[in-house]
């Protein structure tokens, strides 16, 4: 079955053609430079991109295709209707997927560069932490999700993006706290690892930004590498204790990693020395926002929606990983 996947949650225009878990084309527009003046993510500019760069983007593609792989949320309402009214347009069988659910498959092995190392056994543990999510979900089986824990206010990678902006670093600001961090002493300043130990899986990262605010309110000289390496670390310890402890009590057969923080080469350092079992991170490329993913969490989806049924698909801005109805 040849899956054409649709991507258009947040900032980047990802389409992709798989066949049977081979990828055939995959194709992200990013949008970085139209968002970075601002530092952050500008919903009416970035739908108005997915509306120009989709028709570029699947003029590209020159391949038929079975059904149409098709994120219809969370994410941006604007962001996820431009994908969504593009899908219908195609007039083949949606599968709809979830974002998040992509980041997770995205640890499925495919067929291309890039490819994770080994298939999973479940239960499979997976810990997905993005620029809007920081969540630790239990899957008994194949799209049978249970969010174990998630974060109360910020997300893991949306506290990168608000560092970066207050120390004036730029957008987005993973990529150049990591960067920074790397010349830095990440013992130089005392940050808090919020919720660390708290009894349960869910996470706050937004005082762990307000901690770094006063820091740079205080101080009267900061050294940005040593604070960006010190932030890190912080976001660090508190990812992979709480993947730890998760592991220790629900003894997953598989530990899996998704999302854009992913791509962090200190946290896959720090997870590679300290979880000593088998677990699986995708490239760099595949933790980002991207439609392989889309593609690959559809390939084991059975709701097909037909043309006759377009007008059921809808954006979903908070859809949850429980929600049956896709
Ligand atoms: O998954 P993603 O591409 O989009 C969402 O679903 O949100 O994740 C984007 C987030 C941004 O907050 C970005 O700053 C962060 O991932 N990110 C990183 C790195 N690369 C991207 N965070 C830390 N280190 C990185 N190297
Ligand atoms: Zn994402």
């Amino acid at each position: 079955m040849k899956i054409l996947a649709i991507e258009t949650s947040c900032d980047e225009t990802a389409i992709a053609l798989l066949d049977n878990f081979k990828i055939i084309k995959r194709l992200v527009a990013s949008q970085i430079k139209i968002h970075a003046p601002y530092g952050g993510v500008v919903p009416h500019l970035a739908s108005r991109e997915h509306e120009k760069n989709l028709p570029i983007l699947f003029k590209k593609i020159k391949s038929d295709f079975d059904v149409v792989a098709l994120t219809i949320g969370p994410g941006l309402s604007p962001c996820l209707w431009q994908g969504i009214n593009f899908a219908k347009k195609l007039n083949k069988p949606i599968l709809p997927v979830n974002h998040l659910e992509g980041h997770i498959y995205a640890n499925w092995p495919f067929s291309a560069k890039g490819r994770p190392a080994s298939g999973w056994e479940f239960p499979v543990l997976a810990l997905v932490v993005s620029g809007g999510h920081t969540q630790i979900v239990l899957m008994k089986g194949h799209q049978n999700y249970k969010t174990l824990g998630q974060t109360r206010d910020d997300a893991a990678g949306e506290a990168f993006d608000k560092v970066a902006k207050l120390l004036n670093l730029g957008y987005p600001g993973g990529p150049i706290i990591e960067k920074m961090a790397q010349k830095g002493d990440p013992k130089k300043y005392d940050l808090p690892r919020p919720m660390m130990h708290s009894q349960n899986y869910d996470f706050s990262f937004s005082g762990l930004k307000t901690a770094v605010l006063y820091l740079v309110r205080s101080a009267d000289k900061i050294n940005k590498a040593d604070l960006c390496a010190s932030f890190q670390s912080a976001v660090i310890d508190v990812l992979l204790f709480k993947t730890k402890k998760a592991f220790e009590e629900f003894k997953p057969k598989s530990v899996v990693f998704g999302g854009g923080v992913m791509a962090n080469k200190a946290l896959r350092q720090a997870i590679k020395n300290s979880l000593h079992t088998a677990y699986c991170i995708p490239d760099p490329e595949f933790c980002l926002d991207n439609a392989v993913m889309i593609a690959l969490a559809a390939s084991f989806k059975k709701k097909l929606i037909k043309p006759k049924d377009f007008d059921k698909i809808e954006a979903k801005p908070n859809l949850n990983l429980e929600d049956n109805s896709i």
